[in-house]
């Protein structure tokens, strides 16, 4: 599995876009390099081919989050435009990077807001795209036309605290039949579709997806998660038959952002759900 991070060099609080960031508390720039450094270790024992894109500039301390970089099924990839404009500016480099490394790249319009992989899973033959707070509806359209997502297989997903600003932190495929969430993050016809079409819908509470338990990197059976999962998630994942791993990462999720933020798959939506 091929997943893409970027060391962080700058990583920084400096301005506030999510309820978790507040600039008057430094960050432990030394433990966020360690915590990072020990997400890639044991990613690359896990089998994983770690691809790195390099934080351009101080002034862009949230780069580190490549979950927000795009998105990429097959070999194309869609790069994210950014709802605030202290990110804005990451979108430029980013498309570098995918055009760079041999993706059919498509960049949004600037009002077509949608934080790429972040915002949107695959998941029980659909595609969940989600909607509110940090995606617009409107830039579905040309996604899932790039993707070749038809129609019928896109399910939108109404995102409503705050908190869980991304799909990323309150939802997470651990296959086609099997994923994590948290129910009060969404609306209620969202809460409806997971219910009636994911066979294997492991609740996670709202304390324990605020410590970023739903934001995870899944690669084969293991589930990298932050530190901290209670003993009922974690007998849920065993009997789903997956393997949890804990990575400390708070210096991350005090810019709102846990292990799977600092990360995107580049090979796991190998093939664009089309038919
Ligand atoms: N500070 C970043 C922001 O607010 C955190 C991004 C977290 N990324 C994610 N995939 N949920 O944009």
């Amino acid at each position: 599995m091929k997943i893409l991070l970027s060391p962080p060099k700058y990583f920084d609080v400096m301005y506030s876009i999510n309820p978790w960031m507040n600039p008057d508390q430094p960050i432990g720039k030394k433990e966020a390099r360690e915590q990072w450094d020990y997400l890639k270790k044991r990613l690359e024992q896990e089998g994983v081919d770690v691809k790195l894109a390099e934080m351009p500039s101080p002034d862009l301390p949230d780069f580190v989050f490549t979950a927000n970089a795009g998105m990429v099924m097959g070999n194309r990839a869609i790069v994210s435009r950014f709802r605030d404009k202290e990110r804005q500016p990451e979108s430029e480099y980013f498309y570098k990077w995918f055009v760079e490394n041999g993706y059919e790249t498509l960049m949004l319009e600037d009002d077509e807001v949608w934080e790429g992989e972040a915002c949107m899973f695959p998941i029980a033959g659909h595609v969940l795209c989600s909607h509110g707070i940090r995606a617009d509806k409107k830039a579905y359209r040309k996604i899932t036309d790039f993707f070749r997502i038809p129609k019928e297989k896109v399910v939108y997903a109404g995102i409503i605290d705050p908190y869980f600003y991304h799909l990323d932190v309150c939802f997470c495929p651990l296959n086609e039949n099997t994923a994590m969430y948290c129910e009060m993050a969404f609306d209620g016809e969202t809460r409806a579709w997971l219910k009636q079409n994911v066979k294997n819908l492991i609740s996670v509470s709202y304390d324990e997806a605020l410590n970023f338990a739903c934001n995870a990197i899944i690669v084969n059976k293991t589930v990298f998660l932050n530190k901290g999962a209670s003993i009922e998630l974690i007998e849920a994942l065993h009997q789903a038959g997956y393997f949890p791993v804990e990575i400390p990462i708070h210096q991350f999720i005090r810019a709102g952002g846990g292990v799977k933020c600092l990360a995107l798959y580049l090979d796991r939506w190998d093939n664009p759900t089309s038919d």
